[in-house]
């Protein structure tokens, strides 16, 4: 387990250089709903992920893959982006829909922050749906670690910051030392506050406000599950794989 004191929470993925992460690891949190929507594919047996920062990345992947082995995944401002596959709904990412297939990912924050994450030792994607399989991945660290909450465009999110807290929660058998970092302290407060009650805390968000008129309402009470997947989505050569597989 890595010592509470050297784990750290970035309340959005413009809070951090690349370079920062060197010699870390980090665990990328989008949980409305890239890092959802991600895990659920890997759950149910999408062969890799690819996160890409923008719509021209996504191109120039796809260009280079047979049409059959690959789908185009992501929205822009919470919608599907025209001439994509899929959106950013974690129920869009079926069996029958992704079984085998590769994933060109692009979302507004969530992907830009994986991408970003690059240079750390290990990238893990995490969120409420795989919290355990992320808290076994960590107890194998004795380095740094930073929870990155990707935010909404340079903002904190409550739901990303939760998460971050509720690792910190389980991590420190809940009680963080005065002696953590300022930013698991945040996180943490937060988590004792409204960890009760994740659903009742993440449906007044101002994403899920941003996300009502979009988006299918079960998309937040999905989000908000805990523990319903065992897969460990992990970075290899810039590529997404169920590293519990
Ligand atoms: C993002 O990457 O900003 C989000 O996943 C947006 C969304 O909810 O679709």
């Amino acid at each position: 387990m890595p010592d509470i004191n050297y784990i750290d929470v970035f309340f959005s993925l413009q809070a951090f250089q690349e370079e920062e992460l060197r010699g870390k690891s980090a665990v990328i949190i989008d949980v409305l709903r890239a890092s959802s929507s991600i895990t659920t594919a890997i759950h149910n047996g999408a062969k890799k992920v690819i996160p890409v920062a923008d719509m021209s990345d996504a191109m120039k992947i796809a260009t280079t893959m047979d049409n059959k082995d690959y789908l185009l995944c992501g929205e822009k401002d919470g919608s599907k982006i025209e001439g994509y596959h899929l959106g950013n709904s974690p129920a869009e990412y079926t069996r029958d829909a992704v079984r085998n297939k590769t994933l060109i990912f692009n979302t507004t924050n969530g992907t830009k922050a994986i991408k970003k994450a690059s240079l750390a030792n290990e990238v893990y994607v995490g969120t409420f749906l795989n919290q355990q399989s992320i808290l076994n991945a960590l107890k194998e660290h004795d380095d740094e670690v930073v929870l990155i909450c990707s935010g909404w465009q340079g903002r904190l999110s409550i739901e990303d910051t939760l998460f971050a807290g509720s690792l910190l929660h389980s991590i420190s058998g809940g009680h963080l030392p005065d002696s953590a970092k300022d930013g698991a302290k945040v996180a943490f407060g937060l988590f004792e506050k409204y960890g009760h009650d994740l659903e009742g805390a993440i449906s007044k968000s101002d994403h899920a406000k941003r996300l009502a008129e979009l988006v299918p309402n079960g998309d937040i009470t999905f989000c908000c599950k805990v523990n319903e997947f065992d897969v460990l989505p992990g970075m290899r050569d810039g590529i997404l794989k169920d590293l519990n597989g």
